[in-house]
């Protein structure tokens, strides 16, 4: 195949998974400035040459699940997410967003205490300060509806009056015409969980219908209520006119595994109707929190768990505690032992020490559930990562290498093939980020070459912070960001607008 004009790089002889499902095929990948200009057997010399000779090839990943919208601005080499692969993060999940300024940067110093980033007005504003920035992936961003519901109305426990609503609208509207992807709750959380169903509605049919943005939920609660929950969702995209994303399909708390089955078949029957859900998953059996939010949903409590089910001191470990990292690691159960107090106690005096800013890792799920999830066809990968503390949930680092690793080669839940769709292709078709997820002439150069039989996570809920092996490079918009397991130090990502090259 002959490529007119000069060649900046040629992957050679790999075996391309272009990401639509399709298996792989042997081929050359040629990259002219930022896209991808042949597949094939390429005949010209690239000015980069990288022998790809027993590695696939195929199009990075798009991580549809991230806190990372202040970790862009201020750490944008992004070295966990790009030392994964992923080049395009989805940032705003779980209705934390970062409009307006005040609600989001409220919100997101919980994460990054000291953080004090140059102002933005709406996600316009937001997409400029990460242009801006230069991280090393390319961002896109949901509304985050617990920032805009703060920003309206602080916390109030109540349904908002005709004004209220109306800012909310408005800023949606706002980011609707910026470029965001659509609209986030997360409805465990404060203040989400204060809204009911139609205020949400209201929003979403802002979101400009079946081709605008998609309305993406961490679910009101994923334990007990978990199918009333899967109903409330389904039902507001379909009230609303839009697409919907399940955050984090899981059925929470040892006496609700098995129910994803039936989560999964309330998925097969709004699809039937013509109902456009889907759902996203990271491949653990432990979530992370706020430990302000397990305790506020009443999960060390018998008579009254709330969203996140019933959880036991034993199951939960410290991610992250600024004022005191020497409890990073360690089991709520070994502190309230060491306090001498019980469960909630502990938690409780966690939280007086450190505020909101007391991440957890918390064991509720069944391996069994999470294979079950990951291999039916509406789901795809995204990492829920949470850029924070000294020893963050690993799914932070480790995320789409396991589900290559040990979902795909060992456990063999799914092919390389249809793991590669589903955390790029499909994520990019879902989320609109145009001309992505898909390795093929005239797509932008997202790429990630990596070895099938090596590749694995490496981080650990004892050691997180570790980059997966066995991915040799990733590039984003054409440029090297990963070079065996070193980031390059280039910085060629970009804020991306919903349905816009
Ligand atoms: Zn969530
Ligand atoms: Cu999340």
């Amino acid at each position: 195949m002959a490529v007119a004009g000069t060649v900046d790089l040629v992957i050679r002889g790999g075996t391309v998974y272009d990401g639509t499902g399709a298996p792989g095929t042997r081929a050359d990948v040629a990259v002219r400035g930022d896209r991808v200009v042949a597949v094939g057997a390429v005949a010209e010399r690239g000015a980069e040459e990288l022998d790809a000779r027993g590695l696939a090839v195929a199009p990075g990943f798009v991580d549809v699940h991230s806190h990372d919208d202040l970790a862009v601005l201020l750490h944008p080499e992004m070295d966990f997410k790009v030392l994964q692969g992923v080049t395009s993060d989805v940032v705003g999940n779980c209705g934390s967003g970062v409009v307006p300024f005040e609600a989001g940067l409220r919100r997101f110093r919980r994460l990054h205490p000291d953080a004090d980033p140059p102002r933005w007005e709406g996600f316009g504003g937001y997409l400029e300060r990460v242009d801006e920035a230069r991280p090393s992936c390319n961002v896109a961003v949901l509304m985050g509806h617990g920032s805009l519901r703060y920003g309206a109305m602080g916390l109030e426990q109540r349904a908002p009056v005709a004004a209220e609503l109306d800012r909310m609208k408005a800023w949606v509207r706002e980011g609707v015409a910026a470029g965001a992807v659509g609209l986030s709750t997360g409805l465990i959380y404060e203040p989400g969980r204060y809204a009911r169903t139609d205020e949400i509605v209201a929003l979403a049919r802002e979101l400009d219908g079946p081709a605008g943005g998609l309305y993406a939920s961490h679910m009101r609660n994923e334990a007990d209520g978990l199918l009333d929950a899967v109903r409330e969702t389904i039902r507001i995209g379909e009230e609303a006119g839009v697409p919907v994303q399940i955050s984090h399909h899981k059925a929470s708390g040892r006496n609700n595994w098995g129910r994803v089955r039936d989560s999964l078949r309330l998925i097969d029957e709004a699809r039937a109707r013509g109902v456009d859900v889907t759902a996203d998953q990271y491949p653990y059996v432990a979530g992370s929190t706020s430990l302000f939010a397990v305790i506020q949903n009443g999960a060390f409590r018998s008579d009254s768990p709330g969203g996140l089910g019933q959880l036991a001191a034993a199951d939960v470990l410290v991610a992250s505690a600024p004022a005191h990292p020497e409890w990073e690691g360690q089991t709520l159960a070994a502190l309230a032992s060491s306090w001498r107090l019980d469960d909630e106690a502990a938690a409780k005096r966690v939280v007086e020490a450190e505020g909101e800013a007391c991440f957890v890792v918390v064991f509720t799920m069944d391996e069994a559930d999470v294979k079950t999830v990951m291999a039916h066809p509406t789901t795809m990968i995204g990492s829920d990562g949470v850029p924070a503390g000294g020893k963050p949930h690993p799914r932070l680092y480790g995320c789409f290498a396991r589900v290559l690793g040990h979902y795909v080669r060992e456990a063999k839940v799914l092919d390389l093939a249809t793991a590669i769709h589903r955390m790029t292709g499909m994520s990019a078709r879902k989320f609109q980020l145009a001309d992505r997820g898909e390795v093929r002439p005239g797509a932008f150069a997202d790429l990630v070459v990596f070895d099938p039989a090596r590749i694995d996570d490496v981080a650990t809920y004892a050691a997180p912070r570790q980059a997966p092996a066995g991915i040799r490079s990733v590039y984003v918009n054409g440029v090297a960001v990963a070079r065996d397991g070193r980031h390059t130090g280039a910085r060629p990502g970009r804020g991306l607008r919903r349905g816009r090259a």
